[in-house]
């Protein structure tokens, strides 16, 4: 099966020349990262054919191209959810317009809650494995026997190490740590928390693995980091929001732009 990539990188291409080498996709509240791209062409979601556009409040919906520390980049600022739709492959046309503008990794961002009282909300966490709590699969439907995709490193071990040096290197070492995805769009439960901590989870969201797996599929090298923006269900007193989903990104934003340009300017 196939999206409408190509067609989307002619689209890209049309509007600013040139081959990109990393692509990024940022999540809830930390779409200003977009903001800091240079040289920058930024294409509605709406002009590029199947782009799914976000229900999200927090999600704008564009496409930028240009550089980034001087590296040149792709960022889809927003991401449409399974849970909008229904629709596991929701962001395949998104990914494969990545890979079909020439970039060779994909960096995905979320937000997401920390299941570890070491790590608080407005810290970064790396995503060093995932647990597929969803059940679902982007892959479900392909005829290819490149369905049977290998897992077993699905976040590139040099990128992640890659991050974790630029984050001693330009401030506290950064925390990484196995992120399960739940569907959504409820929050888990406190026992769903507690059972996501038995099975050795650190962090849970609603996102990133279905992109995750359709770019491994795609052949992209993957690293990924999620904002923590709250503790999860139970480990907090306070009620889950998207308020603060979005509030507490923000906060997070500064050392999230300061480890992306840093990540770039390394492996670029
Ligand atoms: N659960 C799921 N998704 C999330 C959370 C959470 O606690 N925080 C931000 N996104």
């Amino acid at each position: 099966m196939s999206g409408y990539g190509h067609e989307c990188a002619d689209i890209v291409r049309a509007a600013r020349k040139g081959s990109y080498k990393i692509g990024m996709i940022l999540g809830s509240g930390l779409g200003a990262l977009a903001e800091e791209v240079e040289d920058a062409v930024r294409i509605p979601y709406t002009h590029l054919t199947e782009f799914p556009v976000s229900t999200v409040t927090s999600h704008s919906s564009e496409l930028v191209a240009g550089t980034l520390a001087g590296v040149p980049v792709v960022i889809l600022s927003g991401r449409a959810h399974y849970y909008e739709a229904g629709d596991p492959s929701v962001m395949r046309t998104p990914v494969e317009t990545l890979k079909e503008l020439g970039c060779e990794i994909l960096l995905a961002t979320n937000a997401a809650g920390s299941l570890r009282e070491d790590v608080a909300p407005g810290s970064p966490m790396l995503i060093r494995d995932h647990i597929n709590w969803s059940g679902k699969n982007p892959l479900i439907g392909e005829e290819d026997e490149k369905r049977f995709l290998d897992m077993s490193a699905a976040y590139d071990p040099e990128l992640l190490e890659a991050m974790k040096k630029v984050a001693a290197e330009t401030g506290d070492p950064i925390a990484d740590g196995v992120y399960m995805w739940f569907s959504g769009p409820s929050f888990e439960t406190p026992a769903e928390i507690r059972m996501a901590r038995l099975l050795g989870a650190d962090a849970v969201g609603m996102s990133t693995v279905p992109e995750v797996i359709m770019a491994r599929f795609m052949g992209l090298r993957v690293a990924a980091m999620s904002i923590v923006t709250n503790y999860g269900a139970g480990m907090q007193t306070h009620a889950l929001s998207h308020d603060q989903t979005k509030s507490v990104a923000l906060q997070g934003m500064e050392r999230m732009k300061e480890l992306v340009r840093a990540f770039v300017k390394e492996v670029g």
